[in-house]
């Protein structure tokens, strides 16, 4: 015989589940709102304003006194990513991959857009005699590869004979078309160099299949449609320490690297998705 469950304890864990479907709620309607209502520039905004909130990347953070990740310093050992040389950071955050790549011996040029984290990033390169640092984002880059000139016009001219999008940086260029345009310009701006990214996979926690996050799809649909813009796509998201992103899954990677002329040289899934580009011309 199994034995009751108290009234009360019935009572308890209703309310409780009903609480923490309301959270979820008010989380799904705020991340569709956001994604419906702000345009790209807007949502650049909010994620350097996100960023320069999160002091676990600069030094006295937690992330920051990690250091480079095992899978980092294996990427670093890989050809074709060279074995000294002037890296071109991207996303920098507040110095933590700027200090382990001058540790290893490497020149740094490093941006980051989100204010407090370049400010850190920037008293960190100072104390390195190869370091130097900027406040930009990639969009910046573009525009400084297009000869357009900007917070990065700087960079163009000088050789990079590598370059690291930071941590998960690639992941929070939401906009299909600037992603594009951010591999081009590496292109162009370091021909030669091969690129070390990092991106947030997809969702496979389950949670997507929650009764919650089945209204996700027609609020999705119902809000773009309401504020004139494309639906957010598949990955598009947002959450309040890091802002929007989007997820990928390896194919959308290797397609993007191959639209702009590289090769995977490596793509692992773990222990965090990231693979090293290739420029085509220089594998064979
Ligand atoms: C997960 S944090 C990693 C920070 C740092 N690379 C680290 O590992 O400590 C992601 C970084 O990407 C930066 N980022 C977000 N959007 C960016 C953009 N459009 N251009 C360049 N960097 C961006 C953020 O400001 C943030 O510093």
């Amino acid at each position: 015989m199994t034995t009751p469950i108290p009234a009360w304890a019935r009572a308890l864990l209703l309310a409780d589940r009903a609480v923490h479907s309301s959270v979820r709620l008010a989380a799904l309607v705020r991340t569709e709102l956001l994604l419906a209502g702000l345009s790209t520039a807007e949502r650049e905004a909010v994620n350097a304003a996100v960023f320069s909130a999160e002091d676990t990347y600069s030094p006295g953070g937690p992330t920051f006194a990690h250091g480079l990740f095992a899978w980092e310093r294996e990427a670093f050992a890989t050809a074709p990513f060279p074995p000294s040389g002037r890296v071109l950071l991207g996303g920098g955050g507040g110095g933590r991959e700027l200090t382990g790549l001058c540790a290893l011996g490497y020149e740094v040029v490093a941006f980051e857009p989100a204010p407090a984290l370049s400010e850190a990033l920037i008293a960190v390169a100072a104390k390195h005699p190869r370091a130097r640092a900027l406040r930009g984002s990639y969009a910046d880059l573009v525009l400084a590869a297009r000869g357009g000139g900007g917070p990065l016009g700087s960079l163009l001219g000088e050789r990079y004979d590598a370059v690291v999008l930071g941590w998960a940086s690639l992941s929070h260029v939401t906009d299909a078309a600037e992603r594009a345009s951010l591999l081009a310009a590496l292109r162009s701006l370091a021909p030669g160099a091969p690129v070390l990214l990092s991106y947030l996979g997809p969702d496979d926690d389950g949670r997507a299949n929650g009764r919650v996050e089945r209204l996700r799809a027609p609020l999705r649909r119902w809000l773009s449609r309401a504020a004139g813009r494309a639906a957010a796509a598949e990955g598009e998201g947002f959450v309040p320490g890091a802002g929007f992103y989007q997820r990928y899954t390896p194919e959308e990677i290797e397609a993007l690297a191959s639209a702009a002329g590289y090769e995977l040289a490596m793509h692992e899934r773990e222990p965090y998705p990231h693979a090293l580009l290739a420029p085509r011309s220089t594998v064979g």
